[in-house]
C-alpha cells in the first residue's frame, strides 16, 4: 500500500451537493478512523448514498471535500480510488460477461493481471460461494447471487477501506450470515469497513461507531455505547396481585399499555425513578408481584432520532 500510515481511513469536510432543488448533502464532516468499523445509518432519502458516491467519484460534490486515506477523491482521484472498495446499493452489471469476465476486469482496471491477483479473485468465488458460478454469464445469476459478484468486484484490488451500500438487501438469511462472517474477517485483517444498512439489528451487532443521517446532514455521530445511552425512555412492565381498575393520574400518564392486573410504563430517562413509580403504585394500594425492565435497542434511538420533529 503507497498510503501514508497513521491518516484516517475517511475524512469528509463540509460536504455540500445539490440534485436540482434537492439539497442532498448539507454540510457533512466525518472522520472514519482506520481499522473502524463504523455504520452509516438514516432513512430513505437521508442522503447515504449520496455521500458513498462522493467518496467513490462517482458524484461531484458542489463544496467541501473527502479523503479517502489522505487522497482528495477529485485532486488524487487515482490513489483514492485504489484505497477504496465499493459495493454499490444498486446491482448494475454487463449482461454479457460472465463471473470471472467481470472481475478480471475489474483486476484489468487496476493494473492487476498477474497470477496473484488470479488466485485472490478465486479466493473471492469460494468464499462469497460463487465458485460453481464462475463461468456463468451475468444475467443468469439470482439478484443475492448478483450482490455477491458485487462484492467480490469490490474487493478484487483489495482495498484497505471498504464501504458496502446495504448489502444485505434481498440477500436470504442463510448467506446474510456467512456474508457477516466474511465481512468481520476483513475487519480483523485490518479492514476499515464503513457499512449502510436498514437492519438495525445488523448495525448494532457489528459496528464500533455510528452515524445516523437525515435530510442532508449528520444528526448522531457516536460509539454504539454512548448512542444506546442515549435513548431517552426505558420500559418498566409490572404484574401485580389483583387487577388494577384506578391509578393516580400522575401514574396514568405513565401507562403505555395495561392490561387486567398486567402495566408498562413508559419511563423519561433521568426524569422518572422506578423505585417512585413502585411506590406510587403500593401507596395506592397495589401489590407488584413481578417486574422487568427493558433497555432500549438501536431502533429506539433511531426512531428518536430521526422521527423527532426539529
Ligand atoms: N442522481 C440523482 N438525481 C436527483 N436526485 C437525487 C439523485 N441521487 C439522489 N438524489 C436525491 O438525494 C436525496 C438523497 O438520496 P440518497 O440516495 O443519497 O439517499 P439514501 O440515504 O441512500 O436513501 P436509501 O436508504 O433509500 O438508499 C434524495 O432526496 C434523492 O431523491
Ligand atoms: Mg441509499
Amino acid at each position: 500500500m503507497t498510503t501514508p500510515s497513521g491518516e484516517a481511513a475517511i475524512t469528509v469536510e463540509g460536504l455540500h451537493k445539490h440534485f436540482g432543488k434537492v439539497h442532498a448533502l448539507c454540510g457533512i464532516d466525518l472522520e472514519v478512523r482506520r481499522g473502524e468499523f463504523f455504520g452509516l445509518l438514516g432513512p430513505n432519502g437521508a442522503g447515504k448514498s449520496t455521500l458513498i458516491n462522493v467518496l467513490a467519484g462517482l458524484t461531484r460534490a458542489n463544496a467541501g471535500r473527502a479523503l479517502i486515506c489522505g487522497h482528495d477523491v477529485v485532486g488524487a482521484y487515482r490513489q483514492a480510488r485504489r484505497a477504496l472498495g465499493v459495493v454499490p446499493q444498486e446491482i448494475v452489471f454487463d449482461p454479457f460477461f460472465t463471473v470471472r469476465e467481470v472481475l478480471a476486469i475489474q483486476a484489468g482496471y487496476f493494473g492487476l493481471k498477474g497470477d496473484d491477483n488470479k488466485r485472490w479473485r478465486e479466493e473471492l468465488l469460494t468464499t462469497l460461494a460463487l465458485a460453481d458460478k464462475g463461468d456463468a454469464n451475468m444475467r443468469s445469476l439470482s439478484g443475492g447471487m448478483k450482490r455477491r459478484v458485487l462484492i467480490a468486484q469490490a474487493l478484487v484490488h483489495r482495498p484497505p477501506v471498504v464501504i458496502l451500500d446495504e448489502p444485505t438487501a434481498g440477500v436470504d438469511v442463510e448467506l446474510r450470515a456467512s456474508l457477516w462472517t466474511f465481512v468481520r474477517r476483513l475487519h480483523a485483517e485490518g479492514h476499515t469497513i464503513v457499512l449502510t444498512t436498514h437492519y438495525l439489528e445488523e448495525a448494532e451487532a457489528l459496528c464500533d461507531r455510528i452515524a445516523i443521517m437525515k435530510d442532508g446532514q449528520i444528526t448522531a455521530l457516536d460509539t454504539k455505547e454512548a448512542l444506546l445511552g442515549r435513548a431517552l425512555r426505558k420500559t418498566l412492565c409490572v404484574t401485580t396481585l389483583d387487577p388494577v381498575a384506578t391509578l393516580p393520574p400522575a401514574l396514568l400518564a405513565k401507562v403505555r399499555r395495561r392490561s387486567e392486573n398486567h402495566l408498562e410504563f413508559s419511563l423519561q430517562k433521568g426524569t422518572d425513578s422506578i423505585p417512585e413509580v413502585l411506590e406510587a403504585l403500593r401507596a395506592s394500594g397495589h401489590v407488584v408481584v413481578d417486574l422487568t425492565t427493558e433497555q432500549a435497542d438501536l431502533e429506539d434511538v433511531f426512531l428518536e432520532l430521526t422521527q423527532r420533529r426539529q
